[in-house]
């Protein structure tokens, strides 16, 4: 197979996230092959990006993928449990990865990933490249005396009918509930602007789905340094989407307001005190509707397989991100279960059902199982 001039991508899994990914390339860079175990998927997509002219090919299995000539990089979108094997296989290739969060469904099993040829590994961290975001950490870096007091964050949707037999509500699948899925996010941006964030509490319930995941999670974070502190509940009994997350500093309150799409029109609200205090000058900047998040992530990325760009969320940021998962799942169990230690991770929850390490589930069976159309 002889492939035209330009940049070659593959992408591995054509559920929701990996469509949206690919449909978002930067100029220059096309998808040669696509590949999900689901071939109709693949194939949706592959039409979807220029199939029809024969320029995106669809791979009948994964090893037929990774012979798919001049590959320079791969997006990784598929379920949690299959994360890191694709990763791994990639890499082992020689190819850079973009691997959607949370990269693994925990650390320990994050840490057997090997980079033999030390390619770039980016992880789906794509709220870090929301403007409202990007504007926010401007406003706070101008003012450095004026330090981060503390960080409220919501983050949920409302899931959908058949949602607990869904990947995500299964815990050898998705490897976590709401709190790894979109509290991974919430993480990850807290600890942006606070890195050296730790738990202080967290608790972790299953309060709607029939599911051994968490479908809500509340957590307290803080910086034993600066006792700058974060809180956040993460939903997925939020009967409508939201996403909001706010900072305060000693002089100022910033608002970042929804994401665009279902969450909202994207917002960044400031609202300065004054020397005499007593109500704040606001301003309020909205952004596009788009979400050019996607766009600018692939640009970063591109950027560091080609310009050795820093990579705007990384392996440890995943480590970092997964490490606080974990601790707050610790957290909670301690609070349900007493003060005796219990292993750093899964299930177990209120209402849970207690989980074992994960035992893989024979590929057959996932392609049922996943979800087809969701979130926003
Ligand atoms: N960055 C974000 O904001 C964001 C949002 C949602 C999901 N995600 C992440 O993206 C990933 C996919 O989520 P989704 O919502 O698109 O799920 P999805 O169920 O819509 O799609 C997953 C696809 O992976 C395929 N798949 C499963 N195992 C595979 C394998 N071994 N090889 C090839 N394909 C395989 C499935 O058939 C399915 O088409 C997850 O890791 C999720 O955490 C990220």
């Amino acid at each position: 197979m002889s492939l035209p001039h330009g940049t070659h991508w593959g992408v591995i899994g054509c559920g929701v996230i990996g469509e949206r990914r690919c449909l978002q390339l930067p100029v220059g860079v096309q998808i040669s092959t696509c590949f999900d175990i689901n071939h109709e998927r693949a194939q949706r997509l592959a039409e979807k990006l220029g199939g029809t002219h024969g320029t995106t090919k669809v791979a009948a299995t994964l090893e037929e993928f990774l012979a798919t000539p001049g590959l320079e990089a791969v997006i990784i979108a598929a379920i949690n449990s299959e994360l890191v094997p694709l990763a791994q296989a990639c890499l082992n290739k020689g190819l850079h990865i973009l691997v959607e969060k949370p990269a693994a469904r925990s650390i320990r099993e994050l840490e057997q990933l090997k980079n033999p040829h030390g390619r770039i590994i980016k992880i789906g961290f794509n709220h870090r490249f929301h403007p409202a975001f990007e504007r926010l950490h401007e406003e706070l870096a101008k003012d450095p005396a004026d330090p981060i007091m503390f960080i409220r964050a919501q983050y949920g949707n409302g899931a959908r009918v058949g949602f607990e037999n869904e990947w995500r509500a299964k815990i050898e699948l998705g490897g976590g509930g709401e709190l790894l899925d979109q509290g991974v996010h919430v993480l990850d941006l807290g600890a942006v602007l606070i890195p050296d964030l730790d738990v202080v509490a967290g608790y972790t319930r299953t309060h709607f789905w029939n599911m051994p995941v968490d479908d809500n999670t509340w957590a307290i974070l803080r910086s034993p340094e600066s006792g700058a502190t974060f809180t956040f509940h993460v939903s997925s009994t939020e009967w409508k989407n939201e996403f909001r997350f706010e900072v305060y500093t000693r002089r100022c309150k910033y608002q970042w307001l929804g994401l665009g799409r279902s969450y909202g029109t994207e917002r960044l609200l400031i609202h300065r005190m004054k020397p005499e205090m007593g109500p704040p000058e606001s301003e309020e900047i909205t952004f596009s509707k788009d979400d050019q998040s996607w766009l600018l992530e692939n640009e970063n990325f591109l950027g560091a397989i080609r310009r050795h760009l820093h990579v705007n969320g990384g392996l440890e940021d995943a480590v970092r991100a997964l490490s606080l998962v974990e601790d707050i799942y610790q957290s909670s169990r301690r609070l349900q279960h007493g003060a005796k230690d219990h292993p750093r991770w899964y299930g177990d929850h209120e209402t849970g059902m207690g989980a074992s390490p994960f035992d893989r589930t024979p590929n057959e069976t996932l392609a049922d199982e996943t979800s087809a159309e969701k979130l926003n």
